[in-house]
């Protein structure tokens, strides 16, 4: 397949971008830095600096959406939130506006989106046949995957299949939460947060890219599918889990309030938490490689 990726200069675009060249696809990846694309994501690559680049005559059977500026890194100002926005949401309106333009439109779209959909779900199991009618005006990560997913939907208009990715917490060996986590936690200073009872719905880096494929294949898929492992985890249960994995001690507790201090809004994102569950990649008949908690962080260890 001819595949043009955005965000494939990121952990999850790369980890995709090496398995679909080892299938033998040919990419394209639209980035802000297209002359680092082919060292980061395979000397065969082509960069687009652009969606201009998207010349009449060239066609892609499939375009994958995964760019977005980084959620939690930096606090959530006014200007701050316009570009976690504009990169996803405004960006992914240009692309349904290049798919629309295209003379032969893809076959599928996959989309990013992300579990912060569901809001703070509490102990309520997050199924992907629920759609959330309207946001928290409060919760802007919720307003922001809604607006996002909505955007990636206008191109069904077109006659493409659609499959939105409501990606968990993934665990990978470089990148993403385990790379933040990893230095307190070997120090010993690995602690829940707050009362720790908040589920964390995760997912090894392998199944994310398993499932990602899956959808690409199965012609029947469309709609919202959640990303993450059958089992999630309250956040007491994935902090002594990480510690044992690391032969280190979980003792400590990071209190809601200094949380709130620190992080001000984006607090809610590790303070809250959803328990989701894979429905629909199950329905797929997706198998994953690792259901279980401790033995992916493990392997990762
Ligand atoms: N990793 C997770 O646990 C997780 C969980 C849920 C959802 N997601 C979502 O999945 C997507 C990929 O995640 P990731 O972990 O691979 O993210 P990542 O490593 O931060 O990569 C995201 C990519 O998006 C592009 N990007 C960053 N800032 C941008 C901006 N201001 N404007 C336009 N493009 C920008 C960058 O590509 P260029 O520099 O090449 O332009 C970057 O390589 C993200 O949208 C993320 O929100 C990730």
């Amino acid at each position: 397949m001819n595949i043009l990726i955005t965000g494939g200069t990121g952990m999850l675009g790369r980890a995709l971008c090496a398995v679909l060249l080892a299938e033998g696809h040919q990419l394209t990846v639209l980035s802000r830095q297209p002359a680092k694309v082919a060292k980061l994501c395979g000397a065969s690559v082509q960069a687009f600096a652009s969606l201009d680049d998207w010349r009449p005559g060239v066609h892609f059977d499939a375009v994958i959406n995964l760019a977005g500026a980084q959620i939690l890194d930096f606090p959530w100002t006014e200007v701050r939130k316009h570009a976690l926005w504009a990169s996803r949401i405004t960006l992914t309106e240009q692309l349904t506006a290049a798919i629309a333009r295209a003379e032969r439109k893809p076959s599928v779209l996959l989309s990013g989106s992300a579990i912060g959909y569901y809001g703070d779900c509490g102990e309520a199991p997050c199924s992907d046949a629920f759609a959330v009618p309207n946001p928290s005006a409060h919760d802007f990560g919720a307003r922001l995957c809604a607006a996002w997913e909505n955007a990636a939907s206008q191109a069904t208009g077109w006659g493409v299949r659609v499959c939105l990715l409501r990606t968990g917490l993934v665990l990978a060996r470089q990148g993403g939460l385990l790379a933040r986590m990893r230095l307190p936690f070997k120090l010993g200073l690995g602690a829940r947060l707050g009362d720790g009872l908040q589920w964390m719905s995760w997912i090894h880096i392998d199944d994310w890219v398993g499932a990602v494929l899956a959808l690409l294949r199965t012609e029947s898929a469309c709609g919202a599918f959640n990303l993450t492992a059958p089992q999630p985890v309250r956040n007491i249960e994935f902090t002594t889990t990480l510690g044992r994995s690391l032969n280190r001690p979980t003792p400590f507790t990071l209190p809601t309030v200094l949380l709130q201090l620190a992080l001000g809004q984006r607090a809610y994102l590790l303070l809250g938490g959803q328990r989701v569950l894979p429905e629909r990649l199950q329905a797929i008949s997706y198998r994953f490689q690792q259901p279980s908690l401790p033995e992916a962080l493990r392997g990762l260890a």
